[in-house]
């Protein structure tokens, strides 16, 4: 009689582990490469059999968004978080105790970008440039509504990533800040922000056929989880961007004559308007506040849907359309022409530019 060992029962009922469903998972994040978040998670995913490679800030850089700004120096000039690395250190490298944890002196997109375009292809041939998915976080704190797409580094990251042709998840937790090496069990909250997160992504995994995307292309999933304080999963709830989200406002101190932000209450009305997708939906801010996971689906087409608002917008330059734009090769046939020869580019799974 063949005897499975009890870690082979667990991860074959996940559904996991036959080395053939393990996925290539890059990860990132804005909080820096020693969060304590990020490798909680990072050792579930490994554990549970994937090949897991970390490229994340070398200092935390929160609220950084999609912006690409490059390391200005070939080595740091300060100790990277938590003095991992020394200064001196070059900009981009390995922590010395993982040679899967990779950090670089840049923002959250860029360590995307450095990860695709450096780090793979010179230390990972295999990988080809590219991964199965990528994981950002999970984030110190929620990121709720349509406004954090543009300000969270979590989320800067995974459209980094999603813009390349990599199915993203922005995961974002809860609990405050914490260093890798002060997570002190699996009832710690980085563990249990980390445990419910593996949930989530183990289900999108599950759930996908092998040899499939685990997302449609330039789709991504923006994930967050209430406070926890035990190892119960919440209820998961599929959410949308807008409904009860938030927008910034300046506040002003007249002592000190800076100004910082706040939430606005009650929440604004723009960012809350509601015209793709499924609005039935509940919002997710409301979602989480109610202690649920909430599981918002998006993609990167910022474009309007086709309606009677979007056809008003476009009439009022219909008078410029069709004078300059249609001689200039645009006219809807034209387009269609372009797009067609274009069609490699919706294959997908985009390899990376070699270095
Ligand atoms: C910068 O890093 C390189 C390795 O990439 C190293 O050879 C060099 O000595 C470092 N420079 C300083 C000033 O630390
Ligand atoms: C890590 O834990 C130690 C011991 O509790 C504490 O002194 C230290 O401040 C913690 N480090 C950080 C960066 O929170
Ligand atoms: C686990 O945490 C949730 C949310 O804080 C709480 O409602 C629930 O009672 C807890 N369950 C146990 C078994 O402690
Ligand atoms: C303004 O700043 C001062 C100095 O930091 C602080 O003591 C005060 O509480 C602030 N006022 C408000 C309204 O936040």
């Amino acid at each position: 009689m063949r005897l499975f060992s009890l870690p082979t029962l667990l991860t074959a009922a996940l559904g996991l582990a036959s080395s053939s469903d393990a996925l290539k998972i890059l990860m990132g994040n804005d909080d820096g490469f020693g969060s304590g978040n990020l490798r909680e998670l990072y050792k579930l995913l490994k554990a549970a059999g994937h090949e897991v490679l970390i490229v994340a800030p070398a200092q935390q850089q929160s609220g950084k968004g999609g912006t690409v700004i490059w390391s200005t120096t070939a080595n740091l000039t300060l100790p990277s978080q938590y003095s991992i690395v020394p200064a001196g250190s070059p900009s981009v490298g390995r922590d010395p105790s993982d040679p899967s944890i990779w950090y670089y002196d840049g923002t959250p997109a860029a360590c995307t970008f450095v990860a695709l375009d450096y780090v793979l292809p010179l230390y990972y041939p295999s990988w080809h440039g590219t991964a199965d998915l990528f994981l950002a976080g999970p984030n110190y704190g929620t990121n709720l509504g349509a406004f954090v797409m543009g300000l969270s580094g979590t989320v800067g990251a995974t459209f980094a990533a999603i813009s390349r042709s990599i199915p993203g998840i922005a995961l974002s937790a809860s609990n405050p800040s914490v260093p890798y090496f002060n997570v002190t069990g699996p009832g710690h909250p980085a563990a249990l922000a980390a445990h419910a997160a593996f949930t989530v992504v183990t289900s999108f995994i599950t759930n996908s056929p092998k040899d499939q995307a685990i997302l449609p292309l330039g789709y991504g999933v923006n994930v967050n989880i209430p406070p926890l304080t035990n190892s119960t999963l919440p209820p998961v709830v599929k959410t949308r961007l807008t409904g009860n989200a938030n927008t910034d406002i300046a506040v002003y101190n007249a002592t000190t004559g800076l100004f910082d932000w706040d939430n606005i209450s009650p929440p604004a009305a723009g960012i809350n308007a509601a015209y793709n997708g499924d609005t039935s939906l509940p919002g997710e801010t409301w979602v989480v506040a109610g202690g649920g996971i909430g599981v918002s689906v998006f993609t990167m087409d910022f474009s309007a849907p086709e309606n009677e608002y979007t056809e008003a917008v476009y009439g009022k330059v219909e008078g410029l359309v069709g004078k300059g734009a249609k001689g200039a090769g645009y006219s809807k046939r034209m387009v269609e022409e372009r797009m067609r020869k274009r069609g490699v580019m919706l294959s997908g799974r985009d390899g990376g530019v070699g270095v």
